[in-house]
């Protein structure tokens, strides 16, 4: 069983959009249990009760927000016990080239700190729309961008059971 928690933040609802399909994805492989959250209900033991973490945040500054920042600078208890985990990252920006995979580094950054397994995605979900750092869309996600999150899901899982040698 692959334990995948989708753990997000959200002002006006885009990545909570995100989430769910990143969510949809991991959930259609067989044996994965998904849990959805927002960081405002999130612990620092979910890092550590999980096998693989996708980390969603709206762009800020072409950062994650504060909150998630927050969130891992307060998680630090888990800090070098969870080297065995797996982690991706998916953000909405308000524009092209507004920041989101500079946002999505930033995640990667604090999941390399923590001593996590990072990776993102070289395949292309449709024509003209891959995830190399992740997942990114602009504003609410449309279709194709949906359509990248949910492979993103189902990535995180086929690297989970990789590192578990299920
Ligand atoms: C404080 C703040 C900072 C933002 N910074 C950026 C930015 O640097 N680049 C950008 O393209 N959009 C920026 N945006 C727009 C959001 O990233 C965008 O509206 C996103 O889709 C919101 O996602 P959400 O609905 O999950 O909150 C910013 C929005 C806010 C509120």
């Amino acid at each position: 069983m692959a334990k995948i928690l989708v753990l997000y933040d959200t002002h006006s609802g885009n990545t909570r959009t995100m989430a769910e399909a990143v969510a949809d994805g991991a959930g259609a492989i067989p044996d994965t249990d998904v849990t959805l959250k927002s960081v405002d209900d999130a612990d620092p033991r979910d890092l550590f009760e999980h096998d693989g973490l996708a980390v969603g945040s709206p762009t800020w500054c072409g950062q994650m927000t504060w909150k998630l920042k927050k969130f891992f600078d307060e998680s630090t208890c888990v800090w070098g016990k969870v080297e065995d985990k797996v982690g991706c990252a998916f953000s909405t920006a308000g524009g092209q080239g507004g920041g989101s995979e500079m946002t999505c580094l930033s995640i990667l950054s604090v999941m390399l700190n923590y001593g996590m397994l990072v990776f993102a995605v070289t395949e292309y979900s449709s024509p003209g729309m891959t995830a190399h750092y992740g997942a990114v869309a602009v504003g609410e996600p449309d279709d194709r961008e949906l359509a990248a999150c949910r492979m993103l899901g189902r990535k995180l899982v086929q690297h989970v059971q990789r590192v578990k040698g299920s």
